[in-house]
């Protein structure tokens, strides 16, 4: 029997509380988005791709910190880089910093990071990357898992060669992004990859790509026989697309509801990343937001326009007066930050993808 979205599942000794999985996504999956994807039923959340290089050499130039919050487990955090040995070293850091599970990126197609030897080129070099995943499962007591694309080339099936024998190297599971990457985002996620790989290994798959909706997860499940979906574009800016995923109950969230958790959203990464630079980073998920019918488009065009985030958050506040309350109460339930682990001048890098 097909399981079902809601039904938690196991990655080794992680106990993952739905089949839905938020994805690692560079220059969107800051904490608020990981902790909001929690609060909207994501079982497992994940770090956008960590530069394994970045966190040996603590390059403060990169982007800032990483924190590990009380609300966000189970929580992976993704590395990438092409050096067995800088990567067990990586994820030795991470465990130590709270991760419950780290994942690998072998499916990056951007160049600046396959040209590296890293991310999807490493599906070109089988060998490397079973003493990669050798080296960090070893280094770890935590699982160590791999995402990856079916290959680099069009209509390549280099991620069925590489599957069984990344599980042999220690891999705990295995996620399915089932592009090439040479398509990048273009055509659609093939996921009779997904089946065929299912088949060929005894660990949990994860299936990615182009799940939207509950029916396009049920049917993805059905299809492959995955453990889990990952969701990624279908979640930015829009949490309520989780909780229907998972649920099956397309309830459109309302105005106030949109602009407290754009609030909640807004502050937390000014938080995390400070003023300066959340500002520009914040752009892309006004219009994420505020799309969907829920609020004019001029509106969206003014809040871009604006330097300050406080002078967003003011307009927010003015446009839905009702959302105040609900801000009050988000922010009451966020965890004291005084707890959270923080890997300080721990590089996060914002270009990638996978
Ligand atoms: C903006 C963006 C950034 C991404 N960054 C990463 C990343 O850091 N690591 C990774 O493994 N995949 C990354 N991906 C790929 C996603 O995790 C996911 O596999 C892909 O988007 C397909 O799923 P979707 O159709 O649900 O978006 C990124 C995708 C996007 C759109």
């Amino acid at each position: 029997m097909q399981p079902s979205l809601r039904d938690s599942w196991w990655l080794r000794e992680v106990e993952i509380p739905t089949r839905v999985v938020l994805a690692p996504m560079a220059g969107v999956s800051v904490q608020a988005f990981r902790r909001q994807g929690r609060r909207y039923g994501a079982g497992l959340v994940c770090s956008e791709m960590v530069s394994c290089a970045g966190i040996e050499h603590r390059n403060e130039r990169t982007l800032g910190y990483l924190r590990v919050g009380a609300d966000e487990h189970p929580l992976a955090i993704q590395i990438f880089g092409s050096e067995p040995e800088k990567m067990a070293e990586a994820a030795r850091i991470l465990e130590a910093a709270g991760a419950d599970i780290v994942d690998m990126n072998f499916g990056c197609p951007v160049r600046k990071v396959t040209k590296t030897g890293a991310g999807a080129h490493l599906l070109e070099e089988p060998d490397l990357a079973c003493r990669i995943t050798e080296a960090v499962a070893s280094a770890v007591t935590v699982p160590v898992t791999v995402k990856m694309r079916r290959g680099v080339e069009d209509g390549s099936r280099a991620c069925l060669a590489i599957g069984p024998r990344l599980v042999e190297a220690g891999a705990a599971a295995l996620t399915l992004h089932p592009r090439s990457a040479t398509q990048m985002y273009t055509g659609f996620a093939d996921h009779s990859l997904t089946a065929e790989l299912v088949e060929l290994v005894d660990v949990p798959v994860i299936a990615s790509g182009d799940v939207t909706s509950h029916a396009k997860a049920e049917a993805v499940l059905a299809a492959t026989g995955a453990s889990a979906v990952m969701v990624g574009r279908g979640a930015q800016g829009n949490p309520w697309a989780i909780r229907d995923i998972v649920l099956g109950e397309g309830e459109a969230p309302t105005r106030e509801e949109v602009a407290a958790e754009l609030i909640v959203f807004i502050r937390e990464t000014v938080r995390e990343l400070g003023e300066r630079r959340a500002s520009g980073f914040l752009k892309k998920f006004y219009g994420w937001y505020l799309g969907h019918g829920r609020f004019p488009k001029p509106f969206k065009n003014e809040l871009v326009q604006l330097h300050a985030t406080d002078e967003v958050i003011e307009r927010l506040f003015a446009a839905a007066p009702g959302s105040a309350e609900l801000v009050e109460r988000l922010e009451a339930e966020l965890p004291d930050p005084e707890g959270e682990t923080l890997l300080e001048g721990m590089p996060i890098s914002i270009y990638g993808g996978g």
